[in-house]
């Protein structure tokens, strides 16, 4: 008995030690990644510290990229490492446009530059998107009438269907959108849009869907894969 005890003890301590060696280098990753952030000038392009305080179309135009302040609330991590090495467009027209499309030509960054610029933008996240509130990956059946039949989602958002592309072009492509995407943040947006993006073109459904139409589209987004 006292060499389990013993035994158990060693084992706590090894775990530990790996723990918080793991720890470490995901702090030390993340701080790497600011730093290749900043001298990469990504923040040219990218808003880092929100809330964003757009007011007008005019503010919004000025900008060349999304935000990024709620990147660690939106973003699934794994996806974001692999987007990083290897951008492919999200949206099909460039950012900001409704005519020219997306050039596809964003920059590339290394594996180890992706690994910790991913740590880094992972630790930026807002306070509205709670988390937990959608079970990303469940089929759901309520969720996929509300984005076909009851708001018509896919007017503007573009998905597979059938093994098909079928939907708009005016919005960023949710082909693949469980892999890109945290549920938690897609029911943030729909229900409180302007605490992430205050000035922006999809329609305001806070009133129009209710609660648990929003949680199921969400939950519906995310099985997209
Ligand atoms: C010249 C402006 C510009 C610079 C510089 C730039 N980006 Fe981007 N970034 C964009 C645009 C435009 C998009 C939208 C691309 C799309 O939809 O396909 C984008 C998309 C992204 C996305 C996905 C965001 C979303 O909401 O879909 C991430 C993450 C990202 N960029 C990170 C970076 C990092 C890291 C750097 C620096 C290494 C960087 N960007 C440099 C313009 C820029
Ligand atoms: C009239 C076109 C339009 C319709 C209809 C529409 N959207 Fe959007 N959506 C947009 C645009 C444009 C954006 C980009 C951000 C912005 O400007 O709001 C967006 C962004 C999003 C995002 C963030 C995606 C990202 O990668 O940044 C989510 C999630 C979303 N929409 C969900 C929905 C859902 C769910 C519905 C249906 C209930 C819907 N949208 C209907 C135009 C639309």
């Amino acid at each position: 008995m006292k060499g389990f005890t013993r035994l158990f003890a060693a084992a706590i301590v090894v775990l530990s030690m790996v723990f918080s060696v793991g720890v470490y280098q995901a702090k030390a990753g993340s701080a790497e990644g600011k730093s290749a952030f900043t001298s990469k000038n990504c923040g040219s392009c990218h808003l880092t510290t929100g809330p964003n305080t757009d007011k007008t179309f005019e503010d919004k135009l000025k900008r060349k990229g999304p935000d990024l302040w709620f990147a660690g609330s939106k973003f699934k991590k794994d996806w974001l490492v692999g987007w990083l090495k290897s951008p492919k467009p999200i949206r099909p027209m460039e950012y900001n446009s409704i005519e020219k499309k997306n050039a596809g030509n964003h920059g590339k960054l290394s594996d180890k530059e992706a690994a910790d610029v991913t740590e880094y933008l992972m630790t930026l996240t807002s306070k509205d998107v709670v988390k937990g509130v959608v079970e990303d990956g469940k089929p759901n059946i309520q969720g996929k009438i509300v984005f076909e039949k009851k708001q018509g989602c896919y007017g503007c958002h573009s998905y597979t269907k059938a093994g098909k592309l079928f939907g708009g072009m005016s919005a960023p492509s949710f082909v693949d959108a469980g892999k890109r995407l945290q549920g938690d943040f897609i029911y943030a947006y729909l229900k409180n849009p302007k605490a992430l993006i205050p000035v922006k073109r999809m329609p305001t459904y806070d009133g129009i869907l209710n609660d648990n139409d929003m949680k199921a589209a969400a939950q519906y987004i995310t099985t997209f894969k």
